[in-house]
Parts: structure tokens; sequence; C-alpha cells
């Protein structure tokens, strides 16, 4: 039995913050965000609008794309790190609203390779025969956790959502190979301190809680390599090449990071997917972010073979490698 992606669908706020807009907030300036991100602007929820909101309407158009009803859902999977609330799970909420009555829910908690994850417990489950359709969704408020007077982190971040659903199959050209990998020892380079206020114990205690703090030249270097390792260990895994694949789907976390991560991975530009100039990065949304744009687009066609690779917090990374459709 393999994991096949059937549907896919993604939302994100009306609203952009422009780098102009910043230039007014911060002291930074749009040409600096440019050519050190790669990012123009970005979506930003407004004080009235939540995650779960984003992971809903993704999940409707997933689920509509996908031409199920929504009760044939056996699970669904919600990777966020910015839930607007703990408990219930975002999942949960997300399984109310599209009325996946027969679904189990959770939340998925692995920062930006989460939405990877996802599809690989999917796969996981489906490979056991456990679960027969499952909803994946990556969807994050970013702009809600990122310090607005600290110019090294508030430029680089966005809101978005956008979700799969992954039906079990007898074709083999769904989920293929898969890796994901670790380092908590890292963990005092990119952190949110939780809501009780407790940080990794290596680190002084915050002042300003429940932002985004960031290492960012050291989570550049960890992550070129990491995901570059990952995705030359799914090709290998599953006895394929470069050449195989149509694209390659690299986090938008900085336009530098993606080209440095192809170069290494020894992937052409025209293979990559980069949507970060418009959305910034999303966190867990944003692989599938770009995959339906590409999908909607007609850039990625029915059997076209992707690879997804991730890098984040904790730290954790993680690369897929599937057949779309
Ligand atoms: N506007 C203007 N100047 C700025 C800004 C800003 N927004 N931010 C920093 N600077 C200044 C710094 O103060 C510094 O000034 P100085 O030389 O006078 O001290 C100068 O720019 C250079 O700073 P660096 O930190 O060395 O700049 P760098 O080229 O490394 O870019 C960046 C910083 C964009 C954060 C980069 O390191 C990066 O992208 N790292 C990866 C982190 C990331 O993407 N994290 C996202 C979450 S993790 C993930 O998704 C993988």
């Amino acid at each position: 039995m393999n994991a096949h992606l059937i549907g896919i669908g993604s939302a994100v706020p009306e609203a952009v913050l422009t780098n102009a807009d910043l230039e007014k907030i911060v002291d930074t300036n749009s040409e600096w965000i440019e050519t050190r991100a790669g990012i123009k602007e970005r979506h930003k929820s407004g004080d009235d609008e939540w995650v779960s909101d984003l992971a809903i309407k993704a999940s409707q158009r997933a689920i509509e794309n996908a031409k199920i009803s929504p009760g044939e859902l056996d699970l669904v999977i919600c990777a966020t790190v910015t839930g607007d609330t703990t408990m219930p799970s975002i999942a949960s909420v997300v399984q109310y609203y599209v009325k996946a009555k027969n679904a189990a829910a959770y939340d998925l908690g692995a920062a930006c390779p989460g939405f990877i994850y996802g599809m690989v417990t999917a796969d996981a489950f489906i490979r056991s025969r456990m679960f027969r359709k499952i909803l994946v969704i990556g969807a994050e408020t970013t702009t809600k956790v990122v310090d607005y007077t600290d110019r090294s982190t508030c430029v680089l971040f966005g809101d978005g959502a956008g979700a799969v659903v992954i039906s079990a199959s007898n074709d083999d050209r769904g989920i293929i190979s898969s890796h994901m990998g670790g380092d908590g020892s890292l963990g005092n380079l990119l952190y949110l301190p939780g809501m009780r206020g407790r940080v990794p114990v290596t680190l002084e205690k915050d002042p300003i809680p429940f932002y985004v703090k960031m290492a960012g030249n050291d989570v550049f270097k960890h992550a070129v390599k990491a995901m570059a390792d990952s995705a030359a260990k799914v090709l290998d895994l599953a006895g394929c090449t470069i050449g195989d694949v149509k694209y390659l789907i690299p986090h938008q976390a900085n336009i530098r990071i993606i080209d440095a991560t192809a170069r290494r991975a020894g992937f052409p530009m025209e293979k990559v997917l980069v949507n970060i100039e418009r959305y910034g990065n999303t966190s867990s949304a944003t692989i599938p972010l770009a995959m339906d744009e590409a999908v909607r687009d007609g850039r990625i066609q029915k059997g076209d073979l992707l690879l997804a690779v991730s890098f984040g917090s904790g730290f954790s990374w993680g690369a897929i490698l599937f057949g779309w459709g």
C-alpha cells in the first residue's frame, strides 16, 4: 500500500506587509531585506485572524481539490508552532470546521520541517494500513511571535497555511522515500519560549517572552548542510537521480540558503521552486504554499517527481521524495 497525494490547497491572510511598511516600524531598509533574504513582502494576519482560520481555509481547498467527502478522512495532522490554542489542538478545530467527523486529530510540533514530518507520519500510517485518508496541514502565524523591535528576525517571517490530502493507493508513484534528522544540542540557536517561560537551559532568561530568538548566521550554516545531505539521502534511498526530479521544493527561509542548498545538492535553480519574495518564511507552511502555487499554475503536472526538504528549530530537518497526483 502506497501513500498518494491527491489534493492540495493553501491560504494566506489578505493583508500584505511590504519592506517599505517595515521601514516605518523598525530600523531597516528594503534593499537590505531583499539582498540578504530575498523577501519583498509577506502576508500578515490581523489582530482577530488566527492560525486555525488559515488552516481551515487551506484544508477546505485541499479536500475540494482531492474530490473527496470530508467524512472519508481518518486523520487530521496539523504541523504548527504558532497555534492560537495549545488545547484543543488546531487539528481538532479543523476537524470540526471541515466536518471530518470520522477523523482523529492532533498537532505536530517540529517547527519548519513540520509539514514534511506530517507527510512522513501519514506515509507510515498508510503503509501500516491503520488509516487510508489523511489530511496534513502546515499552518503558521509567525508574525504573532516575532518581536517588531528586533530587525534581525521580524523582517524574515510571514503567515500562511497549506494542506494536502494523502490517500492509500496501489499506484507506486506516491511517497517514495523520506528522511528525518535532529540535533537537540543546538536548540539554543533558534527558539520560541513556551507558555510558562522556560527557555533552553543554557540560555539566560529571556527578557521578552513569547518571541522568536535566533542566531541567524549559525542557523544559515547548519541549514544548508543538513538540507543538502537530507536531499541526497532520499534520492539515494529511492535509487533516483537529480535528473528524475522535476522540482526541488526547499523550505523558504532565505534566498541565499535556498541558493546554497541547491548548489550543494547539485540542483540547477531552474529546478527549484522559489516564492519567498512574496511570502517570507512561513515556517511549516512554506512547502505546501510553494507546491500549491505550482500545481495551480501548471508547473507541476500529474506524475511529476518532487523533492521537498526543510530545516528548522530543534534543530530538526528532513526530506521527502514523492510523485504528485
Ligand atoms: N535591516 C538592516 N540591517 C540589518 C537587519 C535588517 N533587518 N538585520 C541585521 N542587520 C545588520 C546587522 O546589525 C549587521 O550590522 P553590523 O555589520 O553593523 O553589525 C549586518 O546587518 C549584518 O548582519 P548579519 O547577521 O551578519 O547578516 P547576514 O547576512 O548573516 O543576514 C540573516 C542575517 C538574514 C538573519 C541570515 O543570517 C539568515 O537568513 N539566517 C538564517 C536564519 C533564518 O532564515 N531563520 C529562519 C528560521 S530558521 C529556518 O527557517 C531555517
